[in-house]
């Protein structure tokens, strides 16, 4: 039997319940997916797809940047997708609650893909990848986000001076993100940024991965409270990272990716 990695009703279930606190905590997440838009191929009309839409920030951008386009908003969380359909709502759209890694749409059905900072919760970025290429026409192309192995490593080094318990989600280096791509699909461009946020207090990086719904989400992860005398192994294990400049650091290595369905011959 294969372990799941991912409890996917639990990511959903942590979104949901962040929906309301996400957009007022997301700044990084704002950043990523307006930086994402330039990826976005000119204007054409046709199926759009949201994958991992969230609270639908960007429904009204893409909305805007391509007005004759059909946008489905697609997202795990029932939570997240009640809070985009109210708080933003939008003609010629509709709001789907699924998983990526098996997504409710026709073969060859989608002119374009946008996804911001969702696939890397994807138990099986193979299979992602795969359900990406059966949806897409040919020409279409998947323009995402995703976050990459290093990402807050400093959390992660800061943990392992207190337990060997996994308290961090695992996020995919590049070479296993290129390695699972499907090889009916071309890469277009794989670029990586790096963004290290600074943050006053360790608190401060905590409740803000809590209001995002942004939490550890995989197998490992310890079971009850953890105790007085870990954390504060873990917090003097944050401290220690402190920066010249009296600031603790939280590092998001970002990936910026397009690839595009060849045209049939
Ligand atoms: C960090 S939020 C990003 C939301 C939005 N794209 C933005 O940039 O504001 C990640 C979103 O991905 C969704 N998500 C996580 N795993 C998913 C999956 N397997 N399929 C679809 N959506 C998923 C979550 O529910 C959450 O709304």
């Amino acid at each position: 039997m294969v372990q799941q990695l991912i409890d996917k009703q639990r990511i959903a279930n942590s979104f949901s319940n962040a929906a309301s606190t996400y957009d007022s905590l997301a700044e990084l997440q704002r950043q990523v997916g307006t930086e994402l838009l330039d990826y976005l191929p000119e204007p054409h009309p046709g199926d759009i797809l949201d994958l991992g839409c969230g609270t639908g920030y960007f429904t009204p951008i893409l909305k805007q940047r391509y007005p004759d386009a059909y946008l489905y908003n697609l997202d795990l969380a029932l939570g997240m997708l009640h809070y985009a359909r109210s708080h933003r709502p939008a003609e010629n759209a509709s709001w789907l609650c699924a998983d990526a890694e098996s997504l409710p749409l026709a073969d060859k059905s989608i002119n374009l893909i946008y996804s911001s900072l969702a696939i890397q919760w994807c138990e099986n970025i193979g299979q992602l990848f795969s359900e990406v290429q059966r949806i897409l026409k040919p020409g279409g192309q998947f323009v995402f986000a995703t976050l990459g192995a290093e990402t807050l490593s400093e959390l992660k080094v800061a943990w392992q001076s207190a337990d060997t318990d996994t308290h961090v989600n695992r996020f995919f280096d590049q070479s296993h993100i290129r390695a699972n791509i499907h090889e009916g699909l071309n890469v277009n461009s794989f670029h990586e940024d790096s963004k290290i946020l600074k943050y006053r207090e360790l608190k401060e990086l905590t409740d803000e991965l809590k209001g995002i719904g942004a939490h550890n989400m995989n197998s490992g992860q310890p079971v009850g409270l953890v105790g007085r005398e870990k954390l504060r192994r873990f917090k003097a294990g944050y401290e220690a990272q402190r920066m010249a400049d009296g600031m603790l650091p939280a590092t998001y290595q970002v990936f910026y990716v397009v690839l595009e369905k060849p045209l049939e011959n």
